[in-house]
């Protein structure tokens, strides 16, 4: 797969919460495996870097009602919804790249995050904030592995076939850095890194649903620079190719295999 440059996510417009939410129990699910895998009874102070809308927040809430939980995250839209869903809690607008925590922190949990930091960025600033953490502190994150699936080949074949090519000719994401670049970057700090992989088949209503989905997260750099006619065109080009590769279910939905890779490193 060839490694796209990034467009960084100062380069595109906000997110939008109300979009993203539009599948919050499918999103949500990888939050929740990430965090059952967490080898903690008690953490006192918890950090969800890019909260997002805060579902993933109430998810370690559930689990660690006891805990001081503060979520932060760059986007202003994100942390509105954020301070709505869950009043109680501390939410701010931060950049993970120059985030530092003001105290001491046992879990530092990031659910589908660091996938949007530029690759060089990534495990830089894991290490970093991972080094203010106490002995037996934990570092557990999530990030779609689904660059090669069907619904992102499509895209950048879509991207890279129409007349918006030249405008869209840099976006992309960067490739994530492998299982073993990943327990090579973190070993030298941990005591254990465990690393595993899940793919999810998502049962959606049909193949509109897919771009419904990615409008959300993976489809918004490639739209986002696109005038309303060329986004059209570009959303019905990418339809009609989603049609021809993903089959028809029995019960006339579509099902999106997505791979997810997860990440939890022990401070030693
Ligand atoms: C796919 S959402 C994940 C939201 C939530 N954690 C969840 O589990 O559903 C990605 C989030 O990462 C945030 N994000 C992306 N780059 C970021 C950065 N550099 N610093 C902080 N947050 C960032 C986005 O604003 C967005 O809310």
């Amino acid at each position: 797969m060839a490694t796209t440059t990034s467009s960084g996510t100062n380069s595109l417009k906000d997110w939008s919460a109300a979009q993203y939410l539009k599948f919050e129990d499918e999103r949500t699910l990888p939050a929740r495996d990430l965090l059952s895998r967490v080898p903690l009874a008690s953490p006192k102070r918890i950090v969800d870097l890019g909260c997002g809308p805060a579902n993933s927040t109430a998810v370690i809430q559930s689990r660690y009602p006891d805990a001081q939980l503060v979520g932060i995250d760059s986007s202003p839209d994100m942390i509105r919804k954020a301070k709505t869903t869950l009043p109680h809690l501390d939410f701010s607008v931060q950049d993970l790249t120059s985030y530092t925590p003001e105290s001491a922190v046992d879990l530092f949990y990031s659910n589908a995050v660091f996938q949007w930091l530029k690759r060089e960025e990534r495990f830089e600033i894991v290490k970093r904030l991972m080094a203010t953490q106490p002995s037996g502190g934990v570092f557990a994150l999530q990030v779609p592995d689904n660059l090669a699936e069907p619904s992102h080949v499509l895209m950048r074949q879509t991207a890279s076939s129409g007349p918006w090519a030249a405008k869209l000719a840099s976006v992309g994401r960067d490739t994530f850095q492998t299982p073993q670049e990943i327990y090579d970057q973190l070993i030298p700090l941990s005591s254990q890194v465990n690393i595993f992989h899940t793919s999810y088949y998502h049962s959606l209503e049909n193949h509109e649903a897919i771009i419904e989905w990615v409008k959300g997260t993976g489809l918004r750099p490639f739209v986002d620079p696109l005038q309303p006619e060329e986004k059209e065109e570009f959303l019905k080009a990418y339809l009609a190719a989603l049609q021809k590769a993903y089959p028809t279910c029995a019960d006339g939905r579509v099902l999106l295999r997505y791979p997810r890779l997860f990440v939890v490193a022990v401070k030693k």
